[in-house]
């Protein structure tokens, strides 16, 4: 599938109080379209902000976008996130892209009905008329499973349980067709039957709308039935990268042998969670010359207390940047 997103080395930090953090350094990936892409990585590993650097919400200061790059493509022609106006950039978020966070109460306007919310979005973005964007968002309401949707459309967010205001949230981010929607945790606040139906409800719309999507979760059992790929993310970094059956069935980073417990067998991955891995993620005030994770890895060696290991191709569609090779049991040499 053709790319649709390509971030490149992307550096974005926080100037405070304590320091420098240094939140996310040199993230590359891509998106094709149409794909599932889920990020995951232990909380604090850069996930959020690498997500809110490509969509212009970095609040600045603290927050600075050092560098990098965040191509959008049409077809041939693509443009830079990164280089946008606030103006571009309010046009792309909730136009061509889409996202949904974790907490949907605080993403909306409590003195807005739904209705009204959702149907703004329409106006703006597509330019259609008051009765149009009202025909449409009542569609949209039916479309994310929320029943009676005339009657719902004049009621105000409190009116709505935490399942059905994420609902909301999604057709909110659908609303304009956009060809990405960024979904960061957004079942974490629910509870698991509420969690199961959401993700659902997402594999339905993309089956529909065809977007490609970014989920963001610490949940990996949701990632294997939703994902195409895994992008794992350590330190402000990308540790791997990989399809999503050969990444449960042979990780090639020790931090994914972490998260996923041990070394997995494919047939047990349904009920895998993140567990804990010993010892504490690096102090991203702090900024590193070696490897993020030696010292919790059991498999460090001379070179990786001297240099950071970049992302390098490591099998079909695979990358890993890690000086070990787990495959064989010894380090790699490039
Ligand atoms: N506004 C801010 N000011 C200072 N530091 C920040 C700010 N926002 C994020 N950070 C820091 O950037 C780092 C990365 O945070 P981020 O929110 O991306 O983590 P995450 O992977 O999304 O974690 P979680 O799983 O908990 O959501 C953390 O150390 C965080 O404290
Ligand atoms: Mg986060």
């Amino acid at each position: 599938m053709p790319t649709i997103l390509e971030v490149n080395n992307l550096v974005t930090r926080f100037y405070t109080l304590d320091g420098v953090v240094h939140a996310v350094n040199g993230v590359s990936f891509h998106l094709e379209e149409g794909e599932t892409l889920a990020i995951v990585g232990e909380s604090g590993s850069g996930k959020s902000v690498t997500m809110m650097s490509i969509l212009g919400l970095i609040p600045s200061p603290p927050g600075k976008i050092e560098s990098g790059e965040a191509y959008l493509y049409d077809g041939y022609e693509r443009r830079d996130l990164l280089k946008m106006s606030d103006a571009e950039l309010r046009e792309i978020r909730g136009g061509q892209i889409g996202f949904v966070f974790q907490d949907p109460i605080s993403s909306l306007n409590p003195v807005l009905t739904i209705g009204e919310q959702i149907a703004e979005s329409l106006v703006r973005h597509l330019g259609l008329s008051r009765e149009e964007a009202r025909d449409r968002t009542i569609e949209l309401l039916d479309l994310v499973g929320i029943p009676d949707p005339k009657a719902r459309y004049r009621n105000y967010p409190h009116q709505f349980s935490g399942g059905m205001r994420q609902r909301v949230m999604i057709a909110i981010a659908i609303a304009c067709g956009p060809k990405i929607v960024i979904a960061d945790e957004p079942t974490t606040a629910l509870d698991v039957t509420i969690q199961a139906q959401i993700v659902e409800l997402f594999l339905r719309l993309q089956k529909e709308l065809g977007m490609a999507i970014i989920w963001i979760t610490h949940d990996l059992a949701v990632v294997s039935g939703l994902a195409d790929r895994v992008l794992v993310m350590y330190g402000g970094r990308v540790a791997e990268v990989a399809p999503v059956d050969d990444l449960y069935e042979q990780p090639r980073h020790p931090y994914t042998v972490g998260l996923l417990g041990a070394l997995p067998r494919l047939d047990s991955r349904e009920s895998r969670r993140l567990v804990s891995i010993q010892g504490a993620p690096p102090d991203l005030l702090i900024p590193l010359k070696h490897c993020p994770f030696a010292w919790r890895c059991e498999y460090a060696f001379d070179r990786c207390w001297e240099e950071i290991p970049t992302l390098q191709p490591a099998g079909l569609n695979r990358k890993v940047a890690c000086f070990y090779d787990l495959e064989r049991g010894k380090p790699r040499h490039d």
